[in-house]
């Protein structure tokens, strides 16, 4: 086996530089044993067919797989992340048949038709934004993180004067910032969603969380525990992936010019363009850590029973055997079966809203502003110190009407 030291290590460059890392990797077999930034050693797959495959294993087991994470850390770096255990009863961190019966529960919310209802107030919120910004703007902050944010916190029924201490928290718990940060944001999370839900329970409103506490009195079904896990899940789902899919999108056209042509005088190519902005910069790097319960072959390899598996959904996203010329960005070209939303029982369940979202924030953007340009080099921008998440922390440019 390697030495450790020798291991490739998802390092400061790689989180600003994934596809390079990525495409190393792919060359020399399908998954390959990596270091995360913590040093945790874990398996990293790389091809779109493994991923794909490995996503719909029954081998390999979501449950519990946060509180094994953190005694494996403990071992290893003698560190400790208190990663609020209310926080961990979610249906990414469990397999079926909790895992359905979470997803069940939320699953018509999040319908096509059903999130299609939310659209007049999605426009609303976002022509808001775009009549505050004008000339030199940095659009994750004035654009790409309040839309999401807003959208979902109405949604959800967090109350408005909550939204930027929740950002905070969501924006540690996802970073590689220090354990001790990333675990008082989740006890501090986990605290204010508790009171949230017992608000809830007291004085109805007519919001999603309301009514997962009354499905959870009438039928059952939902402990308070995974209340606050599922309130949890769907606000960071909900939000810290779509930041990155508008302010990656921008990003892509800014950079292709013609790309952005082709859009602005085809509108009709929006939709498309969406699924392709998910496969080229891919807003959620990695799909959650999965480990083995028993050995499983990749390619060359066995992983061995109990190991950790991380599935790059970017990385198999730019699988040259899945996407020709996969780093060229191509808003015509065929995405069907890309991994942006993940693949499997975990797809996404907040597609249809991020989707939506998505085609609204970069649509209108584009109609109200006839010019848009970057107003620094490329090569000053900064990706975000996250492992999960692929998106920029600033994005500035320069407004025309
Ligand atoms: C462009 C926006 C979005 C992207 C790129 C995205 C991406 C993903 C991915 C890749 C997964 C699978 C993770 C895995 O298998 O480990 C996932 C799952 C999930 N997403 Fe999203 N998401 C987006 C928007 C949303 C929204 C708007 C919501 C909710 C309101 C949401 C809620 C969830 C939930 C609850 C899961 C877990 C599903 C399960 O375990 O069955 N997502 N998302």
């Amino acid at each position: 086996m390697q030495d450790v030291e020798e291991l490739p290590r998802l390092d400061a460059e790689y989180l600003q530089n994934p596809h390079e890392l990525a495409d190393r990797l792919r060359r020399e077999g399908p998954a390959c044993p990596v270091l995360m930034p913590d040093g945790m050693r874990v398996w990293l797959v790389t091809s779109h067919t493994e991923a794909r495959s490995l996503l719909t294993d029954p081998r390999l087991s979501s449950d519990g797989v946060y509180d094994r994470l953190e005694y494996q850390r403990q071992l290893a770096e003698g560190k400790k992340i208190e990663f609020s255990r209310s926080l961990a009863a979610h249906m990414l961190n469990v397999d079926p048949p909790d895992h359905t019966r979470l997803r069940k529960l939320v699953t018509k919310a999040f319908t096509t038709r059903t999130i299609a209802r939310l659209r007049p107030r999605i426009e609303e919120i976002t022509a808001q934004l775009l009549d505050d910004m004008s000339g030199s703007v940095d659009l994750i902050p004035a654009f790409a993180l309040p839309l999401p944010i807003m959208v979902i916190c109405e949604l959800m029924g967090i109350p408005p004067e909550d939204q930027e201490r929740f950002s905070g928290w969501s924006n540690a718990m996802v970073s590689t910032a220090p354990p001790e940060q990333i675990g008082a944001a989740s006890g501090a999370m986990a605290g204010y969603l508790a009171g949230l839900t017992e608000q809830k329970r007291s004085a109805p409103a007519d919001d999603l969380l309301s009514a997962l506490v009354h499905a959870s009195e009438d039928g059952d079904q939902l402990s308070v525990p995974e209340l606050i896990a599922m309130t949890f899940i769907l606000l960071i789902g909900g939000y810290e992936t779509t930041v990155n899919l508008i302010g990656n999108g921008v990003l892509g056209l800014l950079q292709h010019p013609s790309q952005l042509a082709a859009l602005r005088a085809d509108p009709g190519l929006l939709p498309n363009a969406i699924e392709e902005f998910l496969r080229y910069e891919t807003p959620n790097n990695m799909a959650s850590p999965r480990y083995t319960t028993s050995p499983v072959r990749v390619g060359d390899v066995e992983i061995p029973a109990g190991e950790f598996v991380m599935v790059s959904l970017l990385a198999g996203n730019r699988d040259a055997t899945r996407f020709p010329e996969p780093d060229k960005l191509d808003i015509t070209r065929p995405t069907g079966a890309h991994l942006g939303f993940g693949h499997g029982i975990h797809y996404c369940v907040g597609a249809p809203l991020g989707r939506l979202e998505g085609e609204i924030a970069i649509g209108r953007l584009l109609e109200r502003f006839s010019h848009i340009e970057l107003t620094v080099d490329p090569s000053e921008l900064r990706w975000r110190k996250s492992t999960q998440m692929h998106g920029l922390e600033a994005l500035p440019v320069r407004l025309h009407p």
